[in-house]
Parts: structure tokens; C-alpha cells; sequence
């Protein structure tokens, strides 16, 4: 049997051939495939979309009432349908964001498919979000795309009181600036949760390896950079960064680690900054926090 040396020796040499493969990938293909569901497979979408759903659910505060709230989503990927599903339940609005025009071809008769599947709101908003979800150019059902992610520019001039994102925090440039834009366009009162994955996404390695992307050194792992590629923040690094922009109550809630046959293996042989922390078993979680918090100058007359 191999020692766990060797192992990770192993592992790192393999994880370097993914690292050159995701670049090579995107270089040649651009910012293509938001997540594992072919765009072909309509099953296959909505299914991931209920999914998702319930999961921006489950993190809510339990009295957040959607009805006429204004929601923001970053980095959708592919489909809106996530705002369909906040509209049906009574939401006044929703607006997305994102870096790649992803979801700018997507056929209006998917959000159809996908209500008919999501029995739950009052028939009038369920109608009317079919309505509006056909409805092209309407401005409670928005999609603006800028390679820049300007959120304040982005927004064209709304604000919002929820802002949820899945899947995409892990691939920002820079976090802490998106932290920053999405502040600027936070209501008082606004909830915030963002489903963020947080290992390695190349799938072999990441069934076999999930922390491998922190094996590099950062220079190590810059060389194969491309737009996306995740950022190796930790749950520590986006707490810091709400906090430090006024947001309350910041949680990052795990909802999985590494499966403990893995745990020894994985946690040993990090580079520096991540070994010896102690969140590297987090492997997928949500962070949620509400804007502002008690005592800073927010919203204080000038
Ligand atoms: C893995 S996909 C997730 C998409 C969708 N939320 C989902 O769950 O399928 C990542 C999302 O982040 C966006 N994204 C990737 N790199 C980005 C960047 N550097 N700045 C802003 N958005 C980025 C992509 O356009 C995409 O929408």
C-alpha cells in the first residue's frame, strides 16, 4: 500500500496535469459550463434548479416573507429559472447578474416547464410569473451582463432586499470587491445567502482529492489562472470581508466535509496559507449575514 507521503505526491503531480487542463479548457472554450447538467437535458435543469431552490430556502431566515421583496441573484450560469421560482412566490422583482452572458439565449417556455413542476405560491403570483418571466425586456425579471461585474453599474439603479448567488463566489477575481458592490445596492433589512463550493472542481481529482487545488503555492497556481478559476478563499476569508462592510450576523454553515476515509490524507501536505487551518474539511457550505449591522454609520444623516 502507498504511504500517505507518496500518496500526495501523487496527487499533486496528477492535480497539476487538472490545473493545466481547466486552463487549456477555457482557453480554448471561454467560461462555457455553469455546472455538471447538459443544456440539452430540460429534466435535468429543472431538477438542479428545485434543488438549488430549496437550498437558498433552507438558508433564509424562517419569518423573511418573500412577498414584494427584490431579489438579486449573481452569477445565475445558464437559467433565470431561479428567478422564476422567487417570483412565484411573491416577489416583486428579480434581477441577475453576471460576468458571462450565459443565460441570454434561454427559451422563455423552460420557466413553463420549470412551475409546472414547483407547486407552491399563490396562483396570482405563479401567473404572474409566467407572465412576466415571458415577457421580454420586463424590468421585474432582468438579466445584465458585464465582463467587468460592476454591481452598482450592473444594477441600473435598483437595490434589493435579498441577494443570493450559488456556485459562483468561489470563481470571483476579487471577493472582497464584490462584497463591496453588492453592499452598495443593499437595502436595510437586506438577508444575503450564497451557496459557495469551495473544493476542488476538476471531477476525478475532486472525488479522490478534494483540497487539492491547496496543495500550490500560490504562484505555483496563479500560472495556470483564467477568468474563473476558483479563488481558494475560505469560509474565514468571507466572513472577514461581509464583516468588514457593515453585515451582521455572518455565518458560513457547512453542508458537507471531507468523508472522514479521506480527512487524514486531505488535510496533510496543504501549502501555506491553508495548512493547519481549521476550516480545510469544509468542503461546501452557505455564508449568510444581513445588511447593516448594529453600530456603524450606515444610513446615519451627514
Ligand atoms: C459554476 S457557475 C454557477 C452558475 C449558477 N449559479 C449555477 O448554480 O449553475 C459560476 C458562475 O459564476 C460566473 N463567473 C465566473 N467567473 C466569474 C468572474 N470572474 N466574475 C464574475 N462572475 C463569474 C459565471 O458566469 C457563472 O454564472
Amino acid at each position: 500500500m502507498m504511504t500517505p507521503v507518496l500518496r500526495n505526491l501523487e496527487m499533486t503531480i496528477l492535480g497539476l496535469g487538472f490545473l493545466g487542463l481547466a486552463w487549456g479548457k477555457n482557453r480554448l472554450h471561454g467560461y462555457t459550463t455553469p455546472n455538471r447538467v447538459e443544456k440539452s437535458d430540460s429534466e435535468g435543469k429543472v431538477a438542479y434548479l428545485l434543488d438549488i431552490f430549496a437550498s437558498l430556502r433552507r438558508f433564509l431566515p424562517p419569518q423573511f416573507d418573500l412577498r414584494g421583496r427584490d431579489v438579486l441573484e449573481l452569477s445565475p450560469g445558464a437559467s433565470r429559472g431561479i428567478g422564476v421560482l422567487f417570483l412565484a412566490l411573491g416577489a416583486r422583482s428579480y434581477h441577475a447578474i453576471d460576468a458571462f452572458d450565459l443565460a441570454g439565449g434561454e427559451d422563455p417556455a423552460f420557466y413553463d416547464r420549470l412551475l409546472d413542476r414547483f407547486p407552491e405560491g399563490r396562483k396570482a403570483d405563479r401567473e404572474r410569473a409566467r407572465t412576466i418571466a415571458r415577457t421580454p425586456g420586463a424590468r421585474e425579471f432582468d438579466y445584465a451582463v458585464g465582463r467587468d461585474f460592476d454591481i452598482l453599474r450592473l444594477a441600473e439603479g435598483r437595490s434589493f432586499d435579498l441577494i443570493v448567488s450559488c456556485a459562483a463566489f468561489e470563481h470571483y477575481d476579487d471577493p472582497a470587491a464584490t462584497i463591496a458592490g453588492l453592499t452598495q445596492v443593499a437595502r436595510p433589512g437586506c438577508e444575503s445567502v450564497h451557496i459557495i463550493d469551495l473544493q476542488t472542481h476538476s471531477r476525478w481529482i475532486r472525488e479522490r482529492d478534494p483540497n487539492n487545488i491547496y496543495r500550490y503555492p500560490e504562484p505555483i497556481y496563479r500560472l495556470f489562472s483564467f477568468p474563473g478559476q476558483p479563488n481558494r478563499q475560505r469560509p474565514a476569508d468571507y466572513v472577514r470581508s461581509f464583516s468588514a462592510k457593515g453585515w451582521s450576523d455572518v455565518r458560513f454553515v457547512p453542508s458537507l466535509t471531507i468523508d472522514p476515509a479521506l480527512r487524514e490524507t486531505s488535510l496533510r501536505g496543504l501549502a501555506a496559507p491553508f495548512a493547519g487551518r481549521d476550516d480545510m474539511s469544509i468542503l461546501d457550505g452557505a455564508l449568510t449575514a444581513r445588511y447593516p449591522g448594529l453600530g456603524g454609520d450606515w444610513g446615519m444623516a451627514s
